[in-house]
């Protein structure tokens, strides 16, 4: 159930709103990053990612399946997933709402779409990288069956540096054994517990 009035709409990103999903990229990054990473690291990673010839090389590429999510025919949110990166798992890349559409269900949901789809394409797991300060999108991964597998900090060049957590979470009849385990548990203890260190 979702607390937002509307249509939703999920649905593979079309060529025709390539643009609009960088440019709301662009928006959803510097309402939510500043406080997390500096604004300069903001715009070379946006740089970095979200071009439209980018995009559109790793959607001919047949490895990388993005869907946008519209409201009442708004695009309000999107997510991709890539092949591989991790044995047996393809990774989550991106999700992204607009803050007025946070907080409400639809990013529960667009997870469980892509999970599905992911399903369906024959993947077994799913991962993702965090920041580790990016305190809700963890919380918002734990209550959707990810637990934190990994910690990294990664050179992404020009002196900025990605200090992440790796997530990871099954997808099929295992994940769901999975999900109610994580739901059972409180959020702020599953978030330091590191897989192995119990
Ligand atoms: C991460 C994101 C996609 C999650 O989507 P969402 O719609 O906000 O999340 P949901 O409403 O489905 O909530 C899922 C869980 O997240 C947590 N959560 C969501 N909003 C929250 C808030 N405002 N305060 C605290 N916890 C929150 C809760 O644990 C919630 O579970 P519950 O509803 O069972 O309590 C979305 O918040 C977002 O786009 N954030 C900004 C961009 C970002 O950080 N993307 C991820 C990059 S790795």
């Amino acid at each position: 159930m979702t607390g937002v009035n509307g249509e939703i709409r999920i649905a593979p990103l079309a060529d025709t709103d390539i643009a609009a999903v960088i440019a709301l990229a662009s928006e959803i990054w510097n309402l939510h990053y500043p406080g997390i990473i500096s604004v300069a690291q903001i715009d070379y990673m946006l740089g970095q990612r979200y071009s439209a010839e980018a995009i559109r090389r790793q959607l001919a590429g047949g490895r990388a399946w993005w869907d946008t999510l519209f409201v009442d025919g708004r695009l309000a949110g999107f997510a991709s997933i890539e092949a591989g990166g991790r044995p047996q798992a393809d990774k989550l890349d991106k999700i992204y709402l607009h803050p007025r559409f946070q907080g409400c269900g639809l990013g529960s949901r667009l997870l469980a779409h892509v999970a599905a789809g992911a399903g369906a394409r024959g993947s077994r797991r799913l991962w993702l990288q965090v920041n580790k300060h990016n305190r809700r999108a963890i919380e918002a991964y734990l209550r959707n069956g990810y637990r934190i597998v990994e910690s990294v900090t990664a050179d992404i060049g020009q002196g900025f540096v990605m200090d992440d957590y790796i997530m990871e979470r099954l997808i099929g009849q295992e994940a769901s054994q999975n999900r109610r385990e994580v739901r059972g548990s409180r959020p702020e203890g599953a978030m330091l517990r590191m897989a192995g260190s119990e």
